[in-house]
């Protein structure tokens, strides 16, 4: 297969590889070593069925069923995240996956199947990059403080809970996922490299710190990843899949095409337990 880097902090495409046929032991190896290099990869032309898609993820680990978002009817760990007029597009803020758990997920596989004519284009920052342009003493600022990611900051009864069905499926989501607490600057498991890990969705506090400071730190980090330097645009077009490394990068899914609609499909990996 080939890698051809997008930009200087982040982003790769790869070609020749076919994602909708078993891939060995060595291509997996490959692919994992391009993740890590270079955080988020993208496939042109890889019109996995959901079943193909479930098994590509699998063969980075083992998958998360999500609480809330709906998924294939015959494949559960494929989300379908189908945008429209009725369900608008949520996906409009810089996130990491699914932070809420103990041990969040190492990576996602998406799949473009229904586009708007143009729009809903989707950016991804690398929080790598993004920490190394911190100044040492912002560095040794957040170095040894935590942060709260829960659920229910981004999962709210107002968007997601129109039907009693629905509030009921909200309030087990949350009981099984009580807030949850890492590091604020972790350590990725395999570079060794050191990222933020603080979201604008999820993230609600800073423990260590009083309040006012702690929204002020967490303010500071949000926005600052967000910075055009560290990120990447992807263009879709259908049966283009993206994988990226959700242990230390963001995305951010433009809501810029209703009336049109959106479908696209995720695979999440789980990952390991953050540490610093
Ligand atoms: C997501 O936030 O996982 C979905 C991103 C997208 O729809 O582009």
């Amino acid at each position: 297969m080939q890698a051809k880097q997008l930009t200087p902090a982040i982003g790769a495409v790869v070609s020749d590889i076919d994602l909708c046929k078993p891939l060995s032991a060595a291509q997996c190896s490959e692919l994992l070593a391009l993740l890590v290099e270079h955080h988020v990869l993208f496939f042109e032309n890889q019109p996995v069925t959901p079943r193909q898609h479930r098994d590509l993820a699998a063969n980075f680990g083992a998958l998360h069923v999500h609480p809330v978002y709906p998924h294939d009817p015959e494949v559960e760990e494929i989300i379908v995240l189908d945008t429209n007029m009725k369900n608008p597009p949520d996906s409009d803020t810089w996130h990491t996956d699914v932070p809420f758990i103990e041990e969040p997920p190492m990576g996602a596989l998406l799949s473009a199947r229904v586009l708007p004519p143009t729009g809903g284009d989707t950016m991804w920052t690398s929080c790598i990059a993004a920490y190394d342009a911190l100044d040492d003493e912002y560095k040794s600022l957040i170095e040894n403080l935590t942060a709260e990611h829960d659920i229910a900051a981004a999962f709210t009864d107002d968007r997601y809970g129109a039907t009693p069905e629905a509030r009921a499926q909200l309030a087990a989501a949350r009981e099984k996922n009580p807030p949850m607490v890492h590091p604020v600057v972790r350590t990725h498991p395999v570079s060794g490299k050191r990222g933020i890990y603080v979201n604008h969705s999820f993230t609600t506090r800073i423990i260590e710190l009083e309040p006012k400071k702690g929204a002020e730190v967490l303010n500071f980090l949000t926005s600052h990843v967000a910075r055009p330097e560290f990120t990447v645009r992807w263009k879709w077009k259908p049966y283009d899949l993206a994988f990226w490394d959700n242990r230390l990068t963001q995305h951010y899914a433009f809501a810029d095409y209703l009336p049109h609609r959106r479908v696209m499909h995720r695979a999440t990996i789980l990952g390991d337990k953050p540490f610093r």
